[in-house]
């Protein structure tokens, strides 16, 4: 039996008390062994982010997840201020900058638009990994895994509470078989997102290929 994967959820949401998503997404994982919930707008609201806290935090986790509501074809402010001063050159890039190599890098995201807004078709023309490009490029330069992202799309629509503890329900099934080695990993790089095929993406820890 291996080790349980250790989990940093770095969660951004500006307006928590407004959120229907990613407040019960955020909710079904927090709890869980071995996942630590970082609420970035909730620990820095006038955002003076401790650079060596997060940078420990980072060192301490295996699998580095950003956690937020798609906004403007990426993420809330306080996500991106976090990776101009935490992903340091030294520290996560660069000569000697290899604290982040080998980790494993999942967006999960919420956004507006439905997924057949999401094409060349629809009205945001770019599919959401191509507009995720900038956090998978960041993962790469980092020396991180990147994953198919856990997406939910269509919140405006998404309106009932049975849909969304659904999706919630999802999210806590992806974070666990994650941190418990549970993840098809041939598959993976087949999938959109990894939420679109959860039979497929997970396997049991009986024929989990790489438990
Ligand atoms: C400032 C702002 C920008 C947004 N930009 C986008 C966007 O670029 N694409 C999109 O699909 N939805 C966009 N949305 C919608 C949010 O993604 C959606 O409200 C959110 O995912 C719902 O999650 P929540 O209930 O946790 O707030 C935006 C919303 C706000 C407030």
């Amino acid at each position: 039996m291996t080790q349980p994967n250790r989990i940093l959820a770095l969660f951004a949401h500006p307006a928590l008390h407004k959120s229907r998503i990613n407040s019960q997404l955020i909710r079904a994982i927090a709890n869980l062994d071995s996942v630590t919930v970082n609420d970035l707008y909730e620990r820095y609201p006038d955002f003076d982010i401790d650079i060596e806290r997060e940078q420990q935090l980072l060192v301490n986790h295996e699998i580095v997840v950003f956690q937020h509501p798609f906004y403007w074809y990426s993420s809330p402010a306080i996500l991106k201020e976090w990776q101009d001063l935490v992903l340091e050159h030294g520290f996560a890039y660069g000569h000697n900058g290899t604290a982040l190599q080998g980790k494993k890098f999942l967006s999960a995201v919420s956004t507006g638009g439905t997924k057949q807004a999401y094409c060349r078709e629809g009205y945001n023309y770019y599919t959401l990994r191509e507009l995720l490009t900038p956090f998978e490029q960041t993962a790469r330069l980092c020396g991180m895994e990147y994953l198919p992202p856990f997406v939910v799309y269509g919140t405006h629509e998404t309106t009932n509470a049975e849909q969304i503890e659904h999706h919630a329900d999802h999210y806590r099934t992806v974070i666990t078989a994650l941190r418990d080695n549970q993840i098809n990993w041939d598959i993976l790089p087949k999938l959109h997102r990894i939420n679109q095929d959860l039979e497929r993406a997970i396997v049991t820890p009986e024929v989990a290929p790489h438990a």
